[in-house]
């Protein structure tokens, strides 16, 4: 290419799956369908700063959080090696990436979702301002560009290809949506009133660093007692949550959400090696969300990722009510008292 060096920026968020992903094969394609809300204030905001090289080997430095970074690099390495077939500009570049999270680094809150879409992004920018003698038109071109930033950030982090676009994403093939294992594909149906701007509030029980990689999670999946049926299940709870999604039924709404959330944190205790990734504290916010649920009828209900965490999900209708709950009953359990205000949102941002 002819383009000596720029600058490109986005910001893109996290997400939080309803119906799990846990479980994957070669390339990054997973093993069974997930959904997930994108999210709003979680988000990684990414600057790609580029320059025209000589040599054929990969080169870039990591800025996060404004200093010199040399921890994510492996990682970045990694991602470089399995996208380089799609993007083969990588290897004539310096890429200066700077990155910074707008959660706390050590919040037990994965960052990769938010941090391999930001960079998948940039990169797809890039081949837009790189690449020669490509005609679209702006619709093929706006959606070859999120299909293809999906794919290489699913070669980052599977759940990052769900973070693109907004509000509900689906990622891997299933019989009731319109879906790829390459990528994520936003949700078309219209959604009830009832989950337009959902509410999560991430209770952060445990900032540590996780103590099972999701590497070495989705591997667990491997020769699992109990995996084919739970493939079989995220099949059936997707499309009975598409369809709860539509109708507003939200009693329905939390027993698939939390039900799944069990089943994933179940899969790693019946897993050989066993993990029990739930700490006390996790289990005192779920019984508490319990109670507070028979005692108000409030449309409350949690999820969890691979940790601790607890992610507590409710309409926007409710906020004041579960919030008072939150400060007053939930935060006691929280590391620090800290917790995350957040909510559904629309996608990454180009900056
Ligand atoms: O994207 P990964 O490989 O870090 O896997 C994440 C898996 C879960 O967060 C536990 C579930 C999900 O669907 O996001």
């Amino acid at each position: 290419t002819n383009v000596e060096s720029g600058k490109v920026k986005w910001e893109s968020p996290s997400n939080i799956a309803l119906v799990k992903y846990w479980g994957k094969r070669e390339n990054q394609i997973p093993e069974n369908p997930s959904i997930s809300f994108t999210l709003s204030n979680c988000k990684t905001i990414t600057e790609l700063i580029y320059r025209k090289k000589a040599g054929n080997d990969f080169s870039f430095d990591v800025i996060f959080e404004g200093k010199k970074n040399e921890a994510f690099k492996p990682k970045i390495q990694t991602f470089f090696e399995r996208i380089e077939a799609y993007v083969p500009f990588l290897r004539d570049y310096h890429f200066t990436i700077e990155t910074s999270n707008t959660f706390p680094h050590s919040s037990g809150i994965a960052s990769s979702a938010s941090g391999m879409s930001a960079l998948a992004l940039c990169l797809m920018s890039i081949e837009q301002e790189v690449k020669e003698n490509v005609t679209l038109s702006a619709v093929e071109r706006s959606s070859y560009f999120n299909q293809k930033s999906s794919f290489l950030a699913r070669l980052g982090s599977g759940s990052a290809c769900r973070s693109i676009e907004g509000e509900l994403v689906v990622w891997g093939k299933n019989a009731s949506t319109e879906s790829s294992d390459l990528f994520g594909v936003r949700l078309a149906e219209d959604i009830h009133p009832n989950f337009k701007n959902y509410q999560d509030a991430i209770l952060l029980v445990d900032k540590g660093e996780k103590q099972v990689s999701s590497t070495v999670g989705h591997k667990l999946m491997f020769g699992h007692p109990f995996a084919e049926k739970r493939f079989q299940q995220a099949h059936e709870n997707l499309a009975e949550l598409k369809d709860v999604l539509i109708s507003g039924n939200q009693k329905r709404f939390i027993e698939i959400v939390e039900s799944e959330a069990l089943t994933l944190h179940a899969m790693m205790m019946t897993s050989m090696p066993y993990f029990i990734l739930m700490k006390p504290n996790t289990l005192q916010i779920i019984n508490k969300i319990w109670e507070f649920r028979a005692k108000t009828d409030a449309n409350i209900c949690f999820t969890l990722d691979a940790g601790a965490n607890v992610h507590v999900l409710f309409p926007e209708g409710e906020r004041e009510k579960v919030y008072e709950f939150i400060k007053t009953q939930l935060v006691a359990y929280c590391q620090n008292g800290h917790y995350i205000c957040d909510t559904v949102g629309k996608g990454a941002k180009k900056l």
